[in-house]
Order: C-alpha cells, then sequence, then structure tokens
C-alpha cells in the first residue's frame, strides 16, 4: 500500500521555530507509524521560496534573493537532521523540476480558460501573502495575523476558482474525511457562504516568483506557485509513474491558519488542473508561550536546536505529540517538558525497562528465559496489551497522537503493577518456576511498548531494543510485530545506559 504524507513548506525568510518543527514531527510520525504498518511511504517537505516577504528580507540583506535562501537550507536541514525526521524528499520551489512543472500547469489553465486577465482591487497583507475583499477584513485589518493591509489595485491575471465551487462542495459531501478534525469542516464551509470568488495569481510588480509562461511581466502569486509542490515533487527525478501512484496524498499536514489555503484553493486548482484532491488535509494547532502568539516581536520564540540540546530530540519529539490533543492549540512551557520526561519517560517507561533489565542479570544470566506457567495475573497484562494495540492503532489512524501515547502508557503503568504484584524477587528466592514466566512477560511487554513508541522516539527506541537485545528489530518493525505474542525466548540482554535521564532543576536562589 502506498501511503503520500506532507508538511507546508516552510518560509525561507526567518529562522525556524518550535511551531515548524511541531509539524514536522508530526508528519515524521505518521510516516514511521505507515512504515511500519508495512506501507510504501513517500514523505515530503520543503521550503517556499517565493514572494515579496523574501524579497525584501534578501534586499535588506544586501543579497540577490536566490542567494539569501541558498544560505538558510542547510540550516533546515540541520534541524530535520536532529530531530530525526525521516524525509524522503525535500522540495524547494526554486528547483528547476517544480518551476517547469508550475508553468506547464500555469499554461494548461490559460489554455482552457481557467486563467483570465483582470484587475485586481483589494487589500494585501504582507506578513499573510494574502489577498482581501473589504468583507473579509476584521476592523481594516487582517483576518488572519491581525495586522495592517494595504490597498492594492493592479493588473492581474485570475484563476477562475468559483467554477469549481459546485465540484468542490461534492467533494466536501461526498468525502466527510476530507477535512480534518471533523470539528474544522463547518469553518471551511462558512467560507462558501459568501460564494467563491476568482482567485488573483500573479502581480506585475513584484520579480522574486515564477513568470507566467503566457506573459513573463507577471510572476506568479506564491500560494498557486507552493501549493503544487505536492504534486510536482512527486516527479522530482522525472519519475512520471511515482507521481501517478503517490498521487492524490492520503494527508497533508498543516497549521489551523492555513486550512484554507488547502481545503479550498488547492483542490480547485487540481481540478482545474485535471487531477483529483488530496484523500485529506489535516490542520493541526497552534502553540502559543504563556498564553502569547510565539513571535519575534514577542520575543519569545523557542528554539528547537535549544530544547534537542538541552532534553534530546525524542523527549522534545514525545512530549509535543503527548501534551495536547494535534487539532487543539497548546500551551509550551519547559516545567511540562520536564514533567513528562521526569513521570513518563524517566519514571514509566525507562524505570520498567531498567528494572526488568536488572531482573535478567540478576534471575537468569541475562537471557531472555522460555516462558513457564502463566495464571490469571499474566491474562490481566496479555488482555491489557491487546486493549492497548488495539486503542493506539484507532487512535493514530485518525492522528490522536495523544490517545494513542495515552494507551500505551496504560499499559506501561499495568506492566509496572505486574511487577509489583507478581514479587519476581520472592519467586527468585523460592526457586519458583513462575519466575520464568515473569520475565517472559515483561520480556514481551517492553518489546511491544517499544515498537509502539518507536515513531515518537526512534532512536531511544532503537536503544531500547539493543538492551533487549534485539538489535534487528529496528529495522523489522512491521505491523506483525505491533501485536502482544510476539516474544522469542533466548535474547540476550545487555543493560546500557539509563534511557531517559531525570531532570532536576537547580532550585532558584533567593534574592
Ligand atoms: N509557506 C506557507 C505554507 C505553504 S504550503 C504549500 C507557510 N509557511 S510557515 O513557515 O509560515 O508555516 C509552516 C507551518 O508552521 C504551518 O503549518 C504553521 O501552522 C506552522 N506553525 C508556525 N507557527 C506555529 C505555532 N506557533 N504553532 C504551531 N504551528 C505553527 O505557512
Amino acid at each position: 500500500m502506498k501511503f503520500f504524507v506532507s508538511t507546508p513548506l516552510y518560509y525561507t525568510n526567518a529562522p525556524l521555530h518550535l511551531g515548524h518543527a511541531y509539524t514536522t514531527i508530526a508528519a515524521d510520525v505518521v510516516a514511521r507509524y505507515k512504515r511500519m504498518q508495512g506501507c510504501d511511504v513517500f514523505f515530503l517537505t520543503g521550503t517556499d521560496e517565493h514572494g515579496s516577504k523574501v524579497e525584501k528580507a534578501a534586499t535588506a540583506a544586501g543579497m540577490e534573493p536566490k542567494e539569501f535562501v541558498d544560505e538558510l537550507i542547510p540550516d533546515i536541514k540541520e534541524l530535520w537532521k536532529v530531530l530525526e525526521i525521516s524525509y524522503d524528499h525535500f522540495v524547494r520551489t526554486t528547483d528547476d523540476y517544480h518551476e517547469r512543472q508550475v508553468q506547464a500547469v500555469l499554461q494548461k489553465l490559460y489554455d482552457n480558460g481557467d486563467i483570465y486577465k483582470g484587475t485586481y482591487h483589494g487589500w494585501y497583507c504582507l506578513p499573510c501573502e494574502s489577498f482581501w475583499t473589504d468583507l473579509q477584513l476584521v476592523e481594516g485589518k487582517c483576518p488572519d495575523c491581525g495586522r495592517a493591509v494595504a490597498k492594492q489595485s493592479e493588473e492581474s491575471y485570475f484563476f477562475k476558482m468559483s467554477k469549481y465551487q459546485g465540484q468542490l462542495l461534492k467533494l466536501f459531501e461526498e468525502n466527510k474525511d476530507f477535512v480534518l478534525p471533523h470539528s474544522k469542516r463547518e469553518e471551511v464551509l462558512n467560507f462558501f457562504k459568501e460564494g467563491l470568488k476568482d482567485l488573483s495569481i500573479s502581480r506585475a510588480s513584484l520579480k522574486w516568483g515564477i513568470p507566467l509562461p503566457f506573459d513573463s511581466k507577471h510572476v506568479t502569486y506564491v500560494w498557486f506557485d507552493a501549493l503544487f509542490n505536492y504534486w510536482t515533487a512527486l516527479a522530482h527525478d522525472g519519475d512520471k509513474k511515482r507521481q501517478a501512484t503517490f498521487w492524490p496524498a492520503d494527508v497533508h499536514l498543516m497549521g489551523k491558519e492555513i486550512l484554507r489555503f488547502h481545503a479550498v484553493y488547492w483542490p480547485a486548482m487540481l481540478f482545474a488542473a485535471g487531477l483529483p484532491a488530496p484523500k485529506s488535509v489535516y490542520a493541526h494547532g497552534w502553540w502559543t508561550v504563556e498564553g502569547k502568539k510565539m513571535g519575534k516581536s514577542w520575543g519569545n520564540i523557542v528554539d528547537p536546536f535549544e530544547m534537542v540540546e538541552n532534553y534530546g530530540a525524542d523527549s522534545f519529539r514525545y512530549f509535543l505529540l503527548r501534551e495536547t490533543p494535534f487539532g487543539a492549540d497548546g500551551d509550551f512551557s519547559e516545567a511540562a517538558l520536564i514533567q513528562r520526561i521526569n513521570n513518563d519517560l524517566a519514571g514509566e517507561y525507562g524505570n520498567l525497562l531498567n528494572r526488568t533489565l536488572v531482573m535478567f542479570e540478576r534471575y537468569s544470566n541475562a537471557f531472555i528465559p522460555p516462558c513457564g506457567p502463566s495464571g490469571e495475573i499474566e491474562n490481566v497484562l496479555s488482555r491489557a496489551a491487546e486493549k492497548c494495540v488495539t486503542v493506539y492503532s484507532s487512535k493514530m489512524d485518525c492522528y490522536e497522537f495523544h490517545h494513542a501515547l495515552e494507551s500505551v502508557w496504560e499499559f506501561i503503568k499495568e506492566a509496572n503493577k505486574y511487577v509489583n504484584d507478581s514479587e519476581p524477587w520472592n519467586l527468585a528466592k523460592n526457586n519458583d518456576p513462575r519466575l520464568a514466566t515473569v520475565l517472559a512477560y515483561l520480556a514481551e511487554s517492553l518489546r511491544l511498548a517499544t515498537v509502539l513508541l518507536a515513531p515518537f522516539i526512534p532512536a531511544k527506541a532503537d536503544e531500547a531494543w539493543a538492551q533487549l537485545g534485539y538489535a534487528g528489530l529496528a529495522t523489522q518493525q512491521k505491523s506483525a510485530d505491533a501485536k502482544w505474542g510476539c516474544f522469542k525466548p533466548g535474547t540476550k540482554t545487555k543493560r546500557g545506559n539509563v534511557l531517559f535521564q531525570r531532570v532536576i532543576l537547580e532550585p532558584i536562589a533567593p534574592n
């Protein structure tokens, strides 16, 4: 089975922060989960490099726009590397294959009469690169970011988006899972209340963009250019077969503020190009910091490099997806991150691993023994495991990562309780054959929990497997292994460093 997941393309006029890392980490979790199920995954990310914002930033830096964006790419790729992002392709909107394919689509739409010349009157929000009508403004300001807008009147080419209103409404009607989470569907439908307007898709006053193939005085509006990346990148190496087999995308992930572009403009453009709409678009919530929007002007930007440096990539990844529901807003605090590390990762999961490995060493020469006789206490644990697998997959399938993780932790708690209730130290004292049962059940619990956690904490999962003696398992995390009972006795365990260190905060000195 094929599965295509994407992040939005990131703007290249400022460093990336926690918010950007969030979308990408979530997409990585989806990609890893789907690979675990045996899917042939294409995971796409990249950068949005054209438009007035980039042109302005380059001018301010005394550089040519291309030179300016080229300098930013290594840093972005480095961030994805430290965050363990397993993307299959990194698309840049300045890439040749992208520009050529966008121009071909523009030409096709023009030839079909879906693009026409007119005059654009309206309001433009520079930071959002969005055009607005009088009606859409909120108290005269940009409805998305609340900043000032500028009046604009100029010759422009328009995309006949209004023509696709019926087809779009049919799409929303027929595919109830097109807009995710479902709670966002109404918001998208509201957009149709005024009737869909045609979209201005070119600017003559701007140089930094893809020139229209039929009028080179104009460059393409950034969103028209950028949205098409999801399709052009599939053929980045000229492989049209990949493009044909992976399209339509299974899911585009993005923040809620750009849902309209993905749920309305994008399918309309695809319909005009004779292509099907993606199967779903998922709009996640926003992270604030101490209740405030994150921004340079607030001086409260959370730097993901710093978070990785201080707490490790896996803890950061886990926190972002565990702390708040993916579709809801969340408030970031280091105190909450530390609490999750200490309680969940070091306390419950890490501790279960460590105490179990110590028992293997102490009671069975660091070998996982074949299972001995089992009883009701084991049935309770295996039922908890089976429930966990069922809940986990159903929640992962609808992007409820926090619930998927919660179900794994319920199981981990059950396994820790099993240690306490079965009292292996007493079984050892009495030479009870049930000791082998307890050790085998614990090995299986840790194997299973680690398989399920691997999409979230890939490096730590590898470490845990190595300590459990399953070094090869990381590459075979197929769905077959993501169920209770795949345990193989006879493995030699190798206790190593503690998986997650507790974070001890220095007390703040009184003034
Ligand atoms: N370039 C456009 C997308 C074009 S896609 C064809 C864009 N870029 S962006 O860099 O501004 O944002 C990229 C992603 O980062 C979006 O999904 C956005 O929601 C996410 N975030 C940026 N700040 C955020 C938070 N504070 N919290 C959560 N995510 C937010 O939009």
